[in-house]
């Protein structure tokens, strides 16, 4: 073995066990730069082969490059081992077990109240009531004036009314939309307009300074007081969803002649009193009557001609007689614990 050859099994000695020292790439890289780069320690040797005798120096040549090729390809394989095993431990780091439960999706539900308006909606549809709508800013004259109640009339102090200024308000009723719609368009017509009310109560039990009603309207040529009973009997049954017992008592609201409230026997306890009927028995849920004529004069609907029926309730309160809730101010709390057991 020549000298070169000698030399050349060392430097690959030396370079295979700094290899395997190597613990990452930079490392071997520094290894590959030290033996075969433009100065390494291999790469020098081809310098002394003009030194040796000119019949051996293709041999020698040669046993030069075998080296350089034997420590290039050992590089490679460290490489991709090194590669390999780094993939592997990135991939265990990051295992994902697919079996897991995922997190689910809560599903969102309408507002209480908003269900409550579709049912009803629903209902009188079923009956040939269609929905009509009007402002929650209101004048005056159409929320009081138009239904009978001029100003300094002793009614309006039942309605704690938010006013904007002497003639605009926030409507303390859905009953301004009777008049809008009565001087837009003459009978026969059907319809009901559920929405916002204002009044300026402080929140208690049955009190939001905010809350919802739903208001009906049927005129026609004799529309009697026995039509207004029949609707509203029906409409409370399919309500309720049970035959529940109806009461109709006289009552006077100035937009109304002959007035009425309607009870229903109380769902809480069936007539035999409890707290939520107060002992009575009875719940009132909502204010109906015949059209008063004075309100048709007002809107030039011919009142020898025509009569009508109106009715007013109050959404929340239907909702909590039906859903057994005694908190009104839960309505507008935002807690979901409360509003997502109406679905
Ligand atoms: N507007 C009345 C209220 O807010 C409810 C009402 C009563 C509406 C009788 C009506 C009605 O249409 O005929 O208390």
């Amino acid at each position: 073995m020549t000298s070169v050859e000698q030399e050349l099994n060392r430097l690959l000695g030396d370079a295979r066990a700094e290899l395997r020292a190597a613990s990452d790439i930079t490392a071997a890289e520094q290894v590959r730069v030290r033996y075969l780069g433009k100065k390494g320690l291999i790469t020098e040797q081809l310098k002394r082969v003009g030194q040796e005798p000119p019949d051996v120096r293709p041999e020698i040549g040669a046993r030069v490059n075998d080296a350089k090729c034997a420590l290039t390809e050992e590089l490679e394989t460290w490489r991709h081992q090194w590669e390999a095993a780094a993939l592997r431990t990135q991939l265990e780091a990051e295992t994902l077990d697919v079996t897991l439960p995922g997190r689910g999706l809560a599903l969102g539900s309408l507002h209480p109240v908003t269900l409550a308006r579709q049912r009803i909606e629903s209902i009188l549809g079923g009956m040939g009531f269609a929905r009509a709508e009007g402002p929650e800013i209101e004048d005056d004259v159409r929320n009081f004036e138009a239904l009978n109640m001029p100003a300094n009339h002793p009614a309006r102090a039942m309605q704690d009314t938010f006013y904007f200024d002497a003639h605009t308000l926030l409507r303390t009723h859905t009953s301004n939309v009777q008049v809008r719609y009565m001087e837009a368009h003459r009978p026969p017509f059907r319809i009901i307009a559920s929405g916002r009310v204002f009044r300026a109560d402080s929140p208690d039990l049955t009190h939001t300074p905010m809350f919802h009603q739903v208001e009906g309207l049927m005129v026609d040529e004799n529309v009697s007081f026995s039509d207004l009973k029949g609707v509203l009997t029906e409409f409370l049954r399919a309500f309720f969803e049970q035959s529940v017992d109806v009461r109709f008592r006289p009552s006077f609201f100035p937009f109304t002649e002959p007035s009425a409230e309607v009870d229903v026997r109380c769902v809480g306890c069936s007539g035999n009193g409890c707290r939520i009927c107060k002992q009575t028995g009875w719940l009132e849920v909502l204010g109906c009557g015949m059209v008063h004529p004075s309100v048709f004069h007002r809107v030039g609907i011919d009142e020898e001609r025509y009569t009508g029926f109106a009715f007013g309730a109050g959404i929340e309160r239907l909702v909590m007689l039906r859903s057994g809730v005694t908190d009104a101010r839960l309505f507008y709390e935002n807690d979901l614990r409360f509003l997502a057991q109406f679905r």
